[in-house]
């Protein structure tokens, strides 16, 4: 194995499976996948933008090892995640004779995943499926885990399933084409294992990060590969976020509220949210006394370093005021009898889940950070 390739293994029993992150790997595509399949035909679910970019190399990475395709090409963009789109995909995959034993490949960023992987799930109460993730955050979260859905008029992800994928395949190369602003967004969830359980790798981050944003594909490849392991680590204690998965929400909380705040549009991307709820995360946490108050500083220095936004005067245009921001809260999903979960910190890589916090520290961290806009 080569400095550029990674092999994890995501330890779920018979429900295991792999995790490859490597260079050239949509051209290798049909040595991967072919032993999975009873036949050598597939469904690819992808989006118009990776379709023009990158279908091409996945369709003739797959035909070497004789696996045809047919394809279902959607918009691109959170909208994506609808009924309405979930219909069109589960009818064409019908329309395409996809049996139980096929497999769909899902090959996008986040939105693909999460609507491909749903579609699997209950298409004929359920067939197998790939994840060939194109963005960094797909490649180090959503793809990996089994959480997928749709969103609902009343919220993100409302409605879903854990279903997991029997491989993914995360090319390195593919991050190439996407924007810096892109890139960083996903860069947040990379940064979020650090935080939220490994100061060693948040060291390497302090050091790495801008060389690795450069396009520095050795350093890209190891901070997907430590990431995936990360998160296959949490995942294999917790499939069903019953107590450790939701260390991965770290920052989540605060970032869900800001993303409802600004509409879901592209004045803040998830990721963006994701970096600038960590920052208050770690604020939170330092009022409350459970780190110390150079700790955020270093937290946002590094997020900072990386041309990430950080502060709530990084968003344009008008916020809600900070009680606005808590009721939005209280419509996130891990809202249990009204009271919403945080993921603090006693320090970087020493976070835990608690729904014991004061609203009035919320709202005075909120208060503090809105009066810096
Ligand atoms: N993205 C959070 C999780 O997979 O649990």
């Amino acid at each position: 194995m080569s400095e550029l390739s990674h092999t994890i293994r995501v330890n779920l029993g018979e429900r295991s499976y792999d995790v490859v992150v490597g260079t050239g790997l949509l051209a290798k595509a049909g040595r991967f996948c072919a032993p999975f399949l009873k036949r050598p035909r597939c469904a690819i679910v992808t989006d118009e933008t990776v379709a023009s970019l990158h279908l091409d190399s996945l369709i003739d990475g797959l035909a070497v090892s004789g696996i045809e395709i047919t394809t279902i090409k959607l918009p691109p963009g959170e909208r994506t995640k609808c009924w309405e789109m979930l219909e069109r995909t589960v009818e064409h995959l019908l329309d395409m004779k996809v049996e139980r034993d096929d497999f769909v490949i899902a090959f996008g960023g986040g939105v693909i995943g999460d609507l491909a992987g749903f579609a699997a799930s209950i298409l004929r109460r359920g067939v197998r499926f790939i994840q060939i993730p194109t963005s960094l955050l797909a490649q180090v979260d959503s793809s990996v885990g089994g959480k997928t859905g749709i969103n609902s008029p009343s919220g993100k992800n409302l409605i879903g399933a854990f279903h997991q994928p029997h491989l993914v395949l995360a090319d390195i190369d593919v991050l190439d084409t996407l924007s810096d602003r892109e890139f960083l967004a996903g860069y947040g969830e990379v940064a979020k294992y650090g935080l939220l359980g490994d100061l060693k790798f948040f060291e390497w981050l302090e050091k790495q990060g801008p060389v690795l944003a450069t396009g520095n594909k050795v350093l890209r490849a190891e901070a997907v590969a430590r990431s995936v392991q990360a998160k296959a680590d949490i995942v294999a204690r917790d499939e069903h976020e019953r107590g450790d998965r939701a260390l991965l929400n770290l920052g989540h909380t605060f970032g869900h509220a800001l993303e409802a705040a600004t509409g879901y549009s592209d004045r803040l991307l998830h990721g963006e949210g994701v970096s600038i709820g960590m920052g208050l995360a770690f604020e939170l946490s330092a009022q409350l006394g459970l780190c110390s108050q150079e700790t955020p500083s270093r937290v946002r220095a590094h997020l900072s370093a990386m041309k990430m936004k950080t502060r709530l005067a990084d968003i344009e245009g008008v916020l809600p005021g900070a009680s606005d921001l808590i009721s939005l809260m209280s419509q996130d999903k891990k809202v249990v009898g009204g009271i919403s979960a945080f993921i603090l910190a006693r320090g970087i890589g020493e976070a835990f889940v608690t729904r014991d916090v004061p609203s009035e520290a919320v709202h005075s961290v909120l208060s503090d950070a809105l009066n810096e806009r």
